[in-house]
């Protein structure tokens, strides 16, 4: 493996031989409430690897552009060196979390057009929410990128919601990170139960990191029934 490049809380980024791509290693820590809350999920790396990377193609090949490039093992893969847009894209179809908090609404109300947020990048600051006002006057993204980004974001939405109803799973809502690369938008970072809200579509069971972040317990059958539900084997 090549330098370490960048160590987040569940991966870590190197460099390769070749400037423009690097390789992400998954981690099993995980961490909620920003930081406060560690552990590890055992298996987990191997699982977001793997679940990441389908699904990933699986957006590719319906036109969504992404930074994957290919698995090299069951916790490595090599994708295309973006420079990350310092925002979280949020996408949510059911109120859960945070906006079910600040609302006021009961989790599990659907909520009746997609709602899209932003949060600031930056931990020191504990990643606040941003609009589009905040993102041109300190310069996070341009209008242009902006509207690339949501228009994905939306995009992603629709595709991932149709591909996980087949396996019986509701996409409550989701986190979705940007890069640049050669004057375009890709998607980065991850797509995996870390990052998404997944229900069991008839019982709402949940299964996804949730069951980590609130102590519900069998967080790695969670992940391994995902796994399982897409036809994916770790
Ligand atoms: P929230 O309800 O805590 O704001 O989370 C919304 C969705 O975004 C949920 O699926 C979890 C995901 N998420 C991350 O992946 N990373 C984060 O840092 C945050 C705040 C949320």
């Amino acid at each position: 493996m090549g330098e370490l490049l960048y160590e987040g809380k569940a991966k870590q980024v190197y460099l390769t031989e070749d400037p423009t791509v690097v390789m992400v290693h998954y981690k099993d820590d995980a961490t909620a409430q920003n930081g406060l809350k560690r552990g590890t999920i055992a298996g987990k790396g191997v699982i977001n690897n793997r679940m990441s990377n389908y699904l990933f193609q699986f957006l590719e090949q319906h036109g969504v552009p992404t930074h994957f490039i290919r698995e090299c093992n069951e916790r490595d893969t090599l994708v295309r060196r973006v420079e990350i847009v310092p925002l979280e894209v949020i996408v949510r179809n059911i109120a859960a979390g945070s906006l079910a908090e600040r609302l006021g609404l009961p989790e599990g109300t659907i909520l009746p057009s997609t709602v899209l947020e932003f949060c600031y990048k930056n931990d020191a600051l504990g990643d606040p929410m941003v609009n589009r006002y905040h993102i041109r006057a300190i310069n996070l993204a341009t209008d242009a990128e902006l509207d690339t980004i949501c228009s994905l974001a939306l995009q992603v939405n629709t595709l991932l919601q149709q591909r996980l109803e087949q396996a019986n799973l509701t996409l409550v809502d989701f986190k979705l990170e940007f890069g640049r690369y050669n004057g375009g938008i890709l998607l980065a970072d991850e797509i995996s139960p870390d990052t998404c809200r997944l229900w069991d579509t008839n019982t709402h069971e949940k299964l996804d990191k949730d069951r980590f972040r609130r102590d519900l317990g069998h967080t790695e059958e969670a992940y391994a029934e995902v796994m399982h539900r897409l036809g994916l084997e770790a």
